[in-house]
């Protein structure tokens, strides 16, 4: 069997007016009029505990959306025994089959989830409607339809060269065991995408979600489900993280771990991961995206309107909290006047408030933690010396957590915020001298301790030729002429490495082939 050929989901407008708009207001009303209790979905049960943790909305914190139930370490064994129950008629059951499931979880997010969804991703992660539209409905269904068709290609690849008397094959076998999903906040399509391409692969999952991001999770097991995933396929538990680990990392059939999150995090899980590699049947797969300091170099040949919109947009679009935001930018002194004068105006036309209301570009923070880490930084920048705040500089979380669009100026391009992650909307820019170009490339290549993504904007091929040959090894996502951030799946595969993870790229075919362990089969006639 062939399946369709995957195109990338139309992206709705919601222009005033229209009944997408209209649906998705109502989608949020609906979300808002109500607290639901969101259950733990352990193999065929749902389950409630009387521990209860609370979803609000980052912009409106005191405004209760969901209380959800927090599990302990018995319910991360019940999962993983759950996984193990279901790994038998999973990986037995035809890829057809699975592949059917995961097109028609595409299909009703497509449908009648969009909305659900979408509004799940305003209100429980901040995200506005154009970027939730982009980021969580249609990115996920592209992760879906796109890997379903990856996988085809896996499965129907060609068979070894079988000489006269022999026939070799090689048979994609599930990994041996259960894999562990640890998804982040931002990126609703990346929750929904680590624990489903596992699935796909025939494998069985437990799943841990960022607290900040259970409102939408539930959603997309509401999604799995109704697509007809059946009972401990994928386990979705709300776990502490210590919790988690200790019961996950010390089984026997612990087989892998799917992961985005902090690179800390990752460093630490690896490091138990290695601690307790004896107590493993196999060599888990570790698979993670961790953290970025992404840039964008404007050399003097670029574009200034085209400079200013790439670093507008990569920057401040939801707040600067995607993996891929740019966070530093290194721009010639020659093109520094106009990008600036273009940068302010656009700057001060953005809104700033809850995502209910459609005008507003720029949302709340995720979280508290976030918040005072942001402050502290813009308040250290207000100190320093070499440091020109040139925009926004206030912050408020009487109501939500809202940080002003901050664009600092430093005249040290080692300064912390060149380097260190901050994962918010400040944003660092340096001024480099025209001829110092080359100069600028090794400075950047040599503060990237991260490598996800980058951009150069230049007209001057020369000057692109020279980025993108120096600069190869400190982005694993590289623009030119273009922000560095908005990866399509299916256009542009995504991951980096150095500290930003192990570069197995989501969305693609590398990615899925970490969830398989192939067996080679000779047969001598
Ligand atoms: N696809 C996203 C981006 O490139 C990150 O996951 O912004």
């Amino acid at each position: 069997f062939n399946v369709p050929a995957p195109v990338n989901e139309p992206i709705y407008g919601y222009a005033p007016g229209s009944k997408e708009r209209e649906l998705l207001k109502a989608a949020l009303a609906e979300g808002r009029s109500k607290v639901i209790d969101i259950p733990m979905y352990i193999g065929n049960e749902k389950v409630f505990t009387e521990d209860k943790g609370k979803v609000t909305p980052p912009h409106d914190h005191q405004h209760l959306l969901a209380t959800y139930s927090k599990g302990t370490k018995a319910h991360v064994s019940q999962a993983i025994d759950a996984a193990l129950a279901a790994k038998a008629n999973w990986e037995n059951l035809a890829w057809e089959q699975r592949a059917a499931i995961f097109l028609k979880a595409a299909d009703l997010i497509a449908g009648p989830y969009r909305y659900k969804l979408n509004a799940a991703t305003m209100l429980g992660q901040s995200k506005n409607a154009y970027q939730a539209e982009i980021d969580s409905a249609c990115e996920l269904i592209d992760f879906l339809r796109f890997n379903v068709s990856y996988m085809t290609e896996i499965y129907k690849q060609q068979p070894p060269v079988s000489p006269r008397g022999s026939w070799n094959r090689v048979e994609q076998r599930p990994l041996e065991g259960f894999v562990f999903a640890l998804t982040p906040f931002n990126f609703t399509a990346i929750a929904g995408n680590l624990p489903s391409c596992v699935a796909m692969m025939g494998n069985v999952v437990v799943w841990k979600p960022a607290n900040t991001q259970i409102y939408a999770a539930n959603v997309i097991m509401e999604v799995f489900r109704e697509a007809g995933l059946p009972d401990g396929v994928i386990n979705l538990i709300y776990v502490s993280g210590p919790d988690a680990a200790d019961v996950i990392f010390a089984h026997p059939d612990f087989a892998g771990i799917h992961f985005t999150g902090s690179t800390g995090v990752f460093q630490d899980i690896w490091k138990t991961i290695g601690n307790n590699i004896h107590k493993y049947k196999t060599y888990p797969r570790i698979v993670g995206e961790t953290g970025g300091k992404d840039f964008i170099l404007v050399h003097g040949s670029a574009d200034a309107q085209v400079s200013s919109t790439a670093i507008l947009r990569g920057a401040f679009e939801y707040q600067g909290q995607k993996c891929s935001a740019a966070s530093r930018v290194y721009i010639a002194k020659s093109k520094w006047a106009e990008t600036k004068e273009l940068l302010l105006r656009d700057l001060a036309t953005l809104k700033m408030g809850p995502t209910e209301d459609f005008s507003n570009f720029i949302n709340a923070v995720i979280d508290e933690k976030s918040f005072d880490k942001l402050a502290k930084y813009i308040d250290q920048a207000k100190k320093d010396k070499g440091v020109e705040i040139i925009a926004g500089g206030n912050y408020n979380k009487s109501k939500g957590y809202f940080i002003e669009p901050t664009v600092l100026v430093v005249d040290d391009p080692k300064y912390t915020t060149m380097s260190e992650e901050l994962f918010g909307p400040v944003l660092t820019v340096y001024i480099y001298d025209d001829k110092d170009f080359d100069e600028t490339l090794e400075i950047i290549d040599s503060t990237s301790i991260y490598a996800l993504t980058g951009a150069v904007i230049a007209q001057d091929r020369y000057a692109l030729d020279k980025a993108t040959t120096r600069l190869r090894n400190a982005a694993g996502n590289f623009y030119i002429n273009d922000k560095c951030t908005g990866a399509v799946v299916g256009q542009q595969p995504f991951g980096g490495a150095r500290g930003s993870g192990t570069n197995d790229k989501a969305g693609s075919m590398i990615n899925l082939l970490r969830w398989v362990s192939p067996r080679t089969i000779k047969e001598t006639f």
